[in-house]
């Protein structure tokens, strides 16, 4: 029978809002290249490979907050940022530059394509924080979490490695809940309400989730551990 769920559906949205004002568009050009892991991923190369010491991933950034927030405080991994959207990715380059970063890569694209070229194991952890919720029905299938998807999450992760999965829309956090431990390879080491109803300490707010906030949502904050 056709799997609807482990098919390969675009997930995301608009891949480029307004036009890059021109420093923007300066940083893309002069500065990205130094990021970015694309050569290899169009080569059909492990994006990572050449680099030594914990490796964490992060699917679709937006705007970059919490990837810059983590590449600043945990300075010994190095966090490979994965989004399509162009100025969620010029973003990201200026926050680089700014805060004078040498442990963020850039692929601008489909992070399944990049799972796909990682080796089992390489990544110590992966975030994939309020992904786009398609909350209409038949849209549902775009949702980025699906079984083929935590397969590759959970076979790129080392025993011991950390998903970690943020939504503010509850039939999404049901949604991935279903599907985490229908998989059955991570635990859940929840033990409180508040373990997923309070955001960590070393899980920064974004815009996306400010604006949630103010328009009444709650986030609900994941953490499951590879088995
Ligand atoms: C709702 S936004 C949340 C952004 C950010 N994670 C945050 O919490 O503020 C979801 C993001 O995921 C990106 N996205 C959707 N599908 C993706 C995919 N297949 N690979 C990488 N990024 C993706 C979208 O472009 C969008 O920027």
């Amino acid at each position: 029978m056709f799997d609807r769920d482990n098919n390969q559906h675009r997930t995301f949205g608009r891949a480029k809002g307004k036009a890059l004002s021109p420093a923007q568009a300066a940083l893309m050009e002069d500065v990205f290249p130094k990021l970015d892991v694309g050569s290899a991923i169009a080569a059909g190369k492990n994006p990572l490979g050449s680099l030594e010491g914990p490796l964490w991933l992060e699917i679709g950034f937006g705007a970059a907050e919490h990837l810059l927030w983590q590449a600043e405080h945990n300075p010994q991994v190095t966090i490979l940022g994965v989004e399509p959207f162009l100025n969620g990715v010029a973003k990201a380059v200026r926050g680089t530059q700014e805060k004078g970063l040498g442990n963020i890569r850039l692929h601008r694209g489909d992070a399944r394509d990049v799972l796909a070229l990682l080796p089992d194991g390489a990544l110590e952890k992966v975030f994939v924080l309020f992904p786009d919720p398609w909350p209409k029905a038949r849209h549902n299938k775009r949702r980025i979490i699906n079984a083929a998807f935590l397969e590759q999450v959970y076979r790129v992760l080392t025993p011991g490695g950390a998903f970690r999965f943020g939504s503010d829309i509850i039939h999404y956090v049901d949604w991935t809940l279903t599907r985490v431990l229908a998989h059955g390879g991570f635990d859940w080491p929840a033990a409180a309400h508040s373990d997923w109803r309070v955001r960590p300490d070393d899980w920064p707010s974004t815009r996306y989730l400010e604006k949630a906030l103010r328009e009444g949502r709650s986030g609900h904050f994941f953490e499951f551990i590879k088995q």
